[in-house]
């Protein structure tokens, strides 16, 4: 599909999205800005106050172009609420377009001796089966309609070894494989498989870390930027990703990490 240069290159007017975790953090700035540029957009997270707020502050700027945007709780290691998710996503917006996988769990860190199989089957239901079922729910009628956006929210901890975080690392590796699958099998009928890999940035998850200051000094030394990230850093990757400006993007990682990944001392 050719782009003229009279379009526009990030409308997303007439698109809606399912946002994993986007009540706050990471994927409250995602949400925001796929609205600001005209989707409409499904908050969701574990408690439907925060997610309702949100929805609310989005409803609120209908007057500056944005897209609508409806609360849907949902915890996503669960199977049903996934299900429920994609229901009600589609009952208020009617498709789904874009899918932004962004809610995840990092719940053990330590030696891989005391890493229990209860602990790995969970984070893996977070960070890898919830891409796979809701992508398995929505890719048919995205493939159908012949416009389909994935993008799953990775971190930079899955593009290096790691001793201490073995059950995220794992996870997120499954799923930067997966999005690659993806992209293969279905490039072909306009779908678009990528992810973002952000480095350490400003949300509740990264609390403990930048909170202290010998951890968050070792994490920067590192840093080619010398800080760390603010949310909506990554948000406007997700948003280059899911509309015409990366219509020839697939199957990447893009990482969003002050350039930690490329430094090697
Ligand atoms: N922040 C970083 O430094 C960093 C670095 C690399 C990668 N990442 C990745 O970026 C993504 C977003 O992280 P973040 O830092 O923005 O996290 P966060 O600030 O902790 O935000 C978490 C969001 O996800 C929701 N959530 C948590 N568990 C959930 C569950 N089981 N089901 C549904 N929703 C759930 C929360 O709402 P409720 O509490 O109401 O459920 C909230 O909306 C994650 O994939 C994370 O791995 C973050």
């Amino acid at each position: 599909m050719a782009i003229g240069l009279q379009d526009t290159l990030f409308d997303l007017a007439g698109r809606s999205a399912i946002v994993t975790g986007s009540s706050r953090g990471i994927g409250e700035a995602i949400a925001f800005r796929l609205a600001q540029h005209g989707a409409n957009v499904v908050i969701n997270g574990r408690k439907i106050e925060p997610a309702e707020d949100m929805a609310l502050r989005i409803n609120a700027r209908q007057n500056d172009g944005f897209g609508k945007a409806v609360a849907v709780a949902g915890n996503i290691t669960k199977p049903d609420d996934l299900t429920a998710l994609v229901k009600q996503a589609e009952a208020a917006f009617g498709q789904i377009d874009i899918l932004v996988a962004n809610a995840a769990l990092h719940i053990h860190v330590g030696p891989s001796q005391d890493m229990s199989d209860a602990v790995l089957a969970k984070t893996l239901d977070a960070n890898f089966f919830a891409l796979h079922r809701l992508s398995q729910a929505l890719l048919p009628g995205m493939v159908a309609r012949g416009f389909g956006r994935i993008v799953n929210i990775s971190s930079v901890a899955a593009l290096f070894g790691s001793g201490n975080y073995h059950s995220y690392t794992l996870s997120k590796t499954m799923a930067l494989q997966y999005i690659r699958n993806i992209a293969v099998e279905h490039g072909a009928a306009n779908i678009r498989a990528n992810s973002v890999a952000p480095g350490l940035t400003r949300t509740d998850m990264a609390k403990s870390i930048i909170d202290n200051p010998a951890l968050l000094a070792r994490e920067l030394s590192r840093s080619t930027v010398g800080r760390y990230g603010e949310p909506e850093e990554i948000a406007g990757a997700v948003l280059f990703l899911v509309s015409a400006a990366g219509g020839y993007v697939n199957g990447q990682t893009i990482a969003v990490d002050g350039g930690i990944s490329i430094r090697y001392e």
